[in-house]
């Protein structure tokens, strides 16, 4: 089951002015949010950290009965950025107890932050893995140039017939939908973005509504053991439309929230999944 939680710089006053709430971050994090002098990124990575540790905290609570406090894990990274939680919690992880280092906990965690709101999902990973991809985008205008150099052709041509009032914000779940599934192969904006194929159906959904996925049959699913690099390689070097519409088990849901900062103007999430539903 995926749990998943937005939140804005409005939800605790050190927030908006990036400094991190009392209890929050692990030592290892404080050390971490020492390093970022750019005051946006810093901004941005605490209000994510926030999202998201309160995101497992809650996890916890609703899957094994108990709050474990939020500094008593770390969300650190993998080499291609992607997240993942440890703890030295012996609450969290009984192989913790062994030598005291830090144990990678079994979750599968996404983070995505934008305009002063982040949003983050996260499943269990004890029976087997998970890839998990989450976004978050502010429904604005992009140029017709965007549309053109980062969408395939079947997406254009479902977006060119979407009603005009609803053209920007299909736009937005698109390309929030593809960051997803990127997220949740690991790869980013590392590779093409027409390596990726989702069809947003014309609507304006306020709960989870599904989305289809194809993907260009040279990008694979990896999960944490592969290295990015391989996987980068293995996407980029081979990556061509068109799509195989081979089976790939991802499942995509999107939706639209009201956005507390400016009212008027909107979000898209997007969630993708391979192996876990919501
Ligand atoms: C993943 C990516 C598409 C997200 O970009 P974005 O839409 O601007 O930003 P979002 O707020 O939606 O997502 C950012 C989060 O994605 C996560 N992320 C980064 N790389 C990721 C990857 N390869 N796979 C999955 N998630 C990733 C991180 O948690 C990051 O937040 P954090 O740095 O505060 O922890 C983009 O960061 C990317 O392409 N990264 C890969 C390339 C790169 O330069 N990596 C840096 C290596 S450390």
């Amino acid at each position: 089951m995926i749990r998943w939680l937005v939140q804005s710089v409005v939800d605790h006053p050190d927030l908006a002015a990036g400094r991190p709430p009392a209890g929050l971050l692990s030592p290892a994090e404080l050390e971490r949010y020492a390093g970022y002098l750019n005051p946006k990124r810093r901004r941005d990575w605490l209000l994510g950290r926030w999202t998201a540790k309160r995101l497992i905290q809650a996890h916890y609570a609703a899957a094994e009965g108990f709050h474990p406090a939020l500094d008593s894990f770390t969300i650190t990274q993998d080499s291609d950025g992607a997240p993942y939680v440890v703890s030295c919690n012996p609450a969290l992880s009984s192989s913790a107890l062994e030598d005291d280092a830090p144990a990678r906990l079994p979750l599968a965690l996404s983070i995505s932050h934008s305009h002063g709101s982040a949003f983050c999902a996260v499943c269990c990973t004890n029976a087997h893995p998970i890839n998990l991809g989450a976004d978050l985008e502010l429904v604005e205008p992009r140029g017709a140039g965007f549309v053109h150099d980062y969408f395939t052709a079947e997406e254009r041509h479902a977006l060119a017939g979407a009603p005009p009032g609803l053209a920007d914000l299909l736009v937005t779940a698109t390309w929030s939908a593809k960051e997803s599934v990127l997220k949740a192969l690991r790869l980013g904006l590392r590779v093409d973005t027409r390596t990726v194929q989702c069809m947003v159906p014309p609507a304006q959904p306020r709960m989870w509504s599904t989305f289809s996925i194809d993907l260009c049959g040279a990008v694979q699913p990896v999960h944490a053991e592969t290295t990015p690099a391989e996987a980068a390689y293995a996407a980029t070097a081979h990556a061509e439309p068109p799509y195989a519409g081979m089976p790939h088990g991802f499942t995509g849901w999107w939706r639209v929230v009201d956005n507390r900062l400016r009212p008027g103007t909107q979000f898209v999430l997007t969630l993708v999944a391979q192996g876990c539903t919501l």
